[in-house]
């Protein structure tokens, strides 16, 4: 388990999209343990690299609105951990991992990485 190193989250108002939609997000260089957290139209987002994969899912946890940049990654499951209650939702899928009856799976979305620079889509569903 790292500890967290949260990022202040950025306002961005204004992110390059490609013509297939994807959002020019940040650079590339997100660090084990570091969740970055991003406001992009009044939508809270989250990044995060665990088990070595980046994904991005919403920041607002579903249970009962906490920030989950402001809670950790436990590497082991690859999952963010949110500070309020504590419950882990998988960074990959967005699956609630402790008590799935207590609230939802929280919301994933596409991300890729292309020369250095990490890509979103916010439109359509949700993964
Ligand atoms: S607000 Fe996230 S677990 Fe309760």
């Amino acid at each position: 388990m790292y500890l967290p190193r949260v990022s202040k989250a950025p306002h961005v108002r204004e992110v390059a999209a490609t013509a297939e939609g994807w959002l020019d997000l940040c650079p590339a260089d997100v660090a084990p343990g570091e969740l970055r957290a991003f406001d992009i139209d009044g939508r809270a987002i989250l990044i995060a690299l665990a088990r070595g994969r980046l994904a991005a899912i919403d920041d607002q946890c579903n249970h009962s609105g906490c920030l989950l940049s402001s809670g950790w990654i436990d590497e082991q499951r690859a999952a963010v951990i949110c500070p309020c209650h504590e419950i882990s939702f998988e960074l990959a899928t967005g699956k609630n991992l402790t008590i799935p009856r207590l609230c939802d799976d929280q919301p994933t979305f596409p991300l890729k990485i292309e020369a250095g620079r990490v890509f979103i889509r916010l439109d359509g569903d949700p993964r």
